[in-house]
């Protein structure tokens, strides 16, 4: 079964698009997969994504009550596991099929979350799941994050890995090139889980990534492999 959207991608697979139209292509693809988009997350992780959030929100260690803003929040997943934590999630996506399909009932914001609607030093905490590579410029993020964050305020950011051993990186390869693609195609939208695994070339090295936090405002920087290096979590404290 092809998706009726099977016939008329609105980005290049082959060509990784860059400057605005990285924004346009990815906000028409989430608005093209929303649907489908959690029922995917489940069967292509096998249910670790779960296991991963849960990280990515225990790591915040921010008490119960704190202020924690989701960033391209998708459908909600993170805000349900911070909601769980007691913890007032607000969310921010692009992608306006993407926030309704978001049912863990935090208020919604479509937003570049390169710009954000919010004061300085408004916030607790910041989590961002899976968006890293998604964004235009990771500086600039970055320097956002640590404008709205309070100091003494947590970041939390996940997104996928790049495994070391090459027993778990070859399987990786094979199920990000070949499984992913096919389950896409048949339950969603063949393009854009093409596109999927080549959108992590857009992502720089761990220790890059680490420098260019630390260089905004982020000090302490850590970088943690989960599942063997599937996926990343980056954690931190907002400099005083
Ligand atoms: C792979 S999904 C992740 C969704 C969710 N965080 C999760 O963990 O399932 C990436 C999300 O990033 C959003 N996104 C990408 N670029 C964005 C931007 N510049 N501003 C806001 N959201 C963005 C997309 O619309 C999409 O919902």
């Amino acid at each position: 079964m092809n998706s009726p959207h099977e016939h008329r991608p609105s980005w290049d697979t082959e060509r990784l698009p860059a400057g605005r139209d990285k924004v346009v292509a990815v906000r028409q693809m989430f608005d093209a997969i929303a649907p489908r988009y959690d029922l995917v997350n489940r069967l292509m992780t096998f249910g670790l994504d779960v296991i991963w959030r849960r990280r990515a929100v225990r790591d915040l260690a921010l008490p119960p009550g704190s202020l924690v803003i989701d960033l391209a929040s998708g459908t909600g997943d993170l805000c349900i596991e911070l909601r769980k934590r007691g913890h007032r999630p607000l969310s921010f996506d692009l992608s306006l099929g993407m926030l309704q399909q978001d049912r863990s009932g935090s208020p919604r914001t479509q937003s570049d979350i390169l710009r954000l609607p919010l004061a300085d030093h408004s916030v607790d905490g910041a989590i961002c799941g899976f968006a890293l590579r998604n964004l235009l410029d990771l500086p600039d993020f970055f320097a956002e994050l640590a404008r709205v964050v309070r100091p003494g305020g947590r970041i939390s950011l996940l997104d996928v890995g790049r495994p070391t051993n090459p027993l778990i990186r070859a399987g990786n390869a094979i199920h990000f090139g070949k499984v992913v693609p096919l389950i896409g195609r048949l339950l969603s939208d063949g393009a854009a889980y093409r596109y999927l695994p080549k959108s992590v070339a857009y992502l720089p090295p761990s220790h890059e990534i680490l420098d260019i936090l630390r260089a905004n405002g982020f000090a302490d920087a850590q970088h943690h492999q989960l599942s063997g290096g599937l996926t990343q979590l980056f954690v931190a404290t907002r400099n005083h």
